[in-house]
């Protein structure tokens, strides 16, 4: 049947989604599969109906997109999509939401506070401690992200949140490693691929430093101490469990370096897939190559 690979849209991210969705095309096209470019910016997507699409692989980020409402409109046309449903995808594309999950479950993520003003998030500060980020809720690949030290920096950093999204949300900031884990799969069949170490250039993992600098380095095998691999893949797999999430998916932790305690920051429905994302490496570190991971996550489209 035909394949829409679904890319661009409407999002922030609509540029990381364009070089995700060229990488997805092109692997799927090698592999024989009759898969076509398909930006719901241009066009409706009941054209997909139309034109007789039987599958959609989603390489949307970010919102219209990541967060349920294409899902839910996909599910409406019958056609089955990649990654997880409309209620995992809306949830998880909010922060706020995902933590209030996990935390209701006992799964550990940095203390936050949600905030609507200027006020509040110094007030946040003084709460948290510092640093403190401050984000929108519903964004991703760092944009609209600031790190507070003082009073002084939270006017511009909330300005700039709010700018992304009226809902705002300050963490604490975790000190130490930076990781992810992708699962792939659904219900008990849902496993957690190795986890990559991040390292960016002053710990600073931001827009410019996921996407375009080759000063990042990625250590996948990671090198953790004994036991911590396997106990971030067996939180992260509660963590993408706990949402309700099928498919694939990757979660961003942080490790405490004093505690060595691992916190949850979010979980990504609709993972990058470019040259320089995380998903396609850490698959590469099990044997598999980027057309087969691709071709594993079609094979899991569902309704
Ligand atoms: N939001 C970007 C695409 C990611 O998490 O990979
Ligand atoms: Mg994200």
């Amino acid at each position: 049947g035909k394949v829409a690979v679904l890319m661009g849209g409407h999002s922030a991210e609509r540029e990381v989604s364009l070089m995700s969705g060229a990488g997805v095309l092109q692997a799927l096209q090698s592999q024989g599969v009759d898969a076509h470019a398909f930006d719901p910016a241009q066009r409706p997507l009941a054209d997909l109906q139309r034109e007789g699409f039987d599958r959609a692989f989603i390489t949307l980020h970010g919102r219209f997109g990541e967060d349920g409402t294409v899902q839910g409109a996909l599910e409406l046309m019958g056609i089955p999509y990649t990654g997880p449903g409309v209620l995992a995808s809306s949830v998880s594309m909010d922060k706020v939401m995902t933590k209030r999950i996990w935390q209701a479950e006992g799964l550990p993520t940095p203390q936050w506070r949600q905030v609507a003003s200027v006020q509040e998030t110094e007030a946040a500060l003084a709460a948290l401690g510092a640093p403190m980020i401050v984000k929108p809720a519903r964004e991703g690949s760092t944009i609209g992200l600031s790190k507070v030290t003082e009073p002084a920096q939270c006017a511009e950093a909330y300005a700039l949140a709010a700018r992304h999204d009226p809902e705002v949300l300050c963490e604490q900031f975790i000190q130490g490693d930076e990781v992810t884990c992708p699962v792939l799969g659904s219900g008990a069949q849902a496993q957690a691929l190795p986890v990559i170490r991040i390292v960016a250039p002053g710990g600073n993992y931001d827009y410019e430093h996921k996407y375009f600098s080759d000063e990042t380095r990625y250590i996948v095998p990671c090198d953790l101490p004994a036991g911590e691999e396997a106990a971030i893949q067996a939180l992260v797999l509660k963590a993408y469990r706990t949402l309700g999430c099928r498919g694939w998916a990757r979660a961003d932790v942080m490790i405490d370096a004093a505690t060595r305690q691992p916190y949850l920051l979010e979980i990504n429905t609709s993972p990058g897939m470019t040259g320089h994302s995380l998903v396609p490496m850490s698959a590469r570190a099990v044997g598999m190559s980027y057309e087969a991971l691709c071709l594993h996550v079609l094979a899991a489209a569902a309704l």
